[in-house]
């Protein structure tokens, strides 16, 4: 059945979202409530408040939705759910209220997984052809997974340690810039005039895993060491260092994976991928290999419903539904 008509719910981080979505590529509202302020000044996402503020406001994000889709409950053909991975309680409260809708309304439950969900943004503004290369980075992730078919996922590489999102967050809170640090390296790097060089982790030839511990202990070193002789450090061009050493092997990998798979489109999503600096080399290196790159929207690049029912239709196509004693699962694989 092609035909859908979706609430979905995302809350595995520090974003309450929920979003109409029809047939799995029509957005019809798509509510978002950042938590970004409240989590600002710890530095990070402290889990036990990101829980508290998605009590608070799924019910109103779940009444928006709706009212701004001009949908009733009774039209609704299924609840789809982030189940995982994620912060556990985070998780919890948007199961909740999923499993309580889907059990009042007498409809399917649909547990996703969020990295499907990063991957099917694209869906919801571009026409995916398989097999493709989907590189997912964001604060919580980094991966390149392999799509041989519709809703079939291979992860064929990850991060061994930070994640992209994670180490940018982590220099730039080293350099003094407020959480979430990324958007200001990136600013930074694309302004500098001069670039400190900084070591590349390609890990085994043949491996498409990533590593970005070392980089980032190396511009953590860097600023000890120019603190410590009293020099003035060089933001802009560390930064610049930062950002090219991991431009280089984000797409040095992804452009020989899609290669050796064949891949016919290359997927960019996650938060991270509204990275000037990764956009403009990785559509270079695309076009350069005459592979067609798919991108989201900023707004759909980080965490938000619509994703979650545009990966949701894929099971609600195959009827793939998730029994009411769906549990939260941080460790969920794809
Ligand atoms: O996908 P997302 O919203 O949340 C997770 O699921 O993790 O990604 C957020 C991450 C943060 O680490 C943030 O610093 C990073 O994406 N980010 C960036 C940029 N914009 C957001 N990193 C580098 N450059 C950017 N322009
Ligand atoms: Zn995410």
């Amino acid at each position: 059945n092609e035909k859908s008509l979706l609430l979905a719910i995302e809350t595995s981080c520090d974003e309450t979202s929920v979003a109409v979505v029809r047939d799995g590529r029509h957005i019809l509202s798509n509510v978002i409530s950042s938590q970004i302020d409240t989590h600002r000044q710890f530095g990070g996402v402290v889990p036990e408040i990101a829980s508290r503020q998605h009590v608070e406001t799924i019910t109103l994000m779940m009444e928006q939705a709706l009212e701004q889709a001009g949908v009733k409950p009774a039209e609704l053909s299924a609840i789809a759910v982030t189940q995982g991975p994620g912060l556990v309680g985070a998780l919890l409260v948007g199961g909740v209220a999923a499993k309580t809708y889907a059990m009042a309304l007498d409809i399917p439950l649909i547990g996703t997984h969020h990295i499907a969900g990063h991957i099917y943004a694209n869906a919801l503004v571009h026409d995916i052809v398989y097999p493709c290369m989907a590189l997912v980075v964001s604060g919580g992730h980094t991966e390149l997974v392999l799509l041989e078919r519709e809703g079939s996922f291979r992860i064929i590489g990850r991060t061994r340690d930070d994640a992209v999102g994670e180490a940018y967050d982590k220099v730039a809170r080293a350099l003094e810039f407020p959480y979430p640090g990324g958007p200001h390296i990136d600013k930074l790097a694309v302004s500098a005039d001069d670039v400190i060089e900084l070591p590349r982790a390609w890990l085994e030839p043949d491996s498409y895993d990533f590593s970005l511990s070392g980089l980032k202990s190396a511009v953590l070193a860097a600023i000890n060491q120019a603190r410590m002789k009293g020099e003035t450090l060089r933001t802009a061009a560390l930064a610049r260092g930062f950002q090219e050493s991991v431009i280089d092997v984000l797409i040095g990998k992804s452009m020989r994976a899609v290669r050796e798979f064949g891949a016919r489109q290359l997927l960019l999503c996650g938060g991270v991928a509204a990275n000037r600096g990764l956009r403009t080399a990785l559509a270079a290196s695309c076009e350069a290999a005459q592979i067609p790159l798919l991108v989201p929207p900023f707004e759909l690049c980080t965490d938000n419903g619509a994703m979650i029912g545009a990966a949701a239709h894929l099971k609600w196509k195959t009827g793939e539904f998730t029994s009411l004693d769906m549990k939260a699962d941080p460790q969920l694989s794809l």
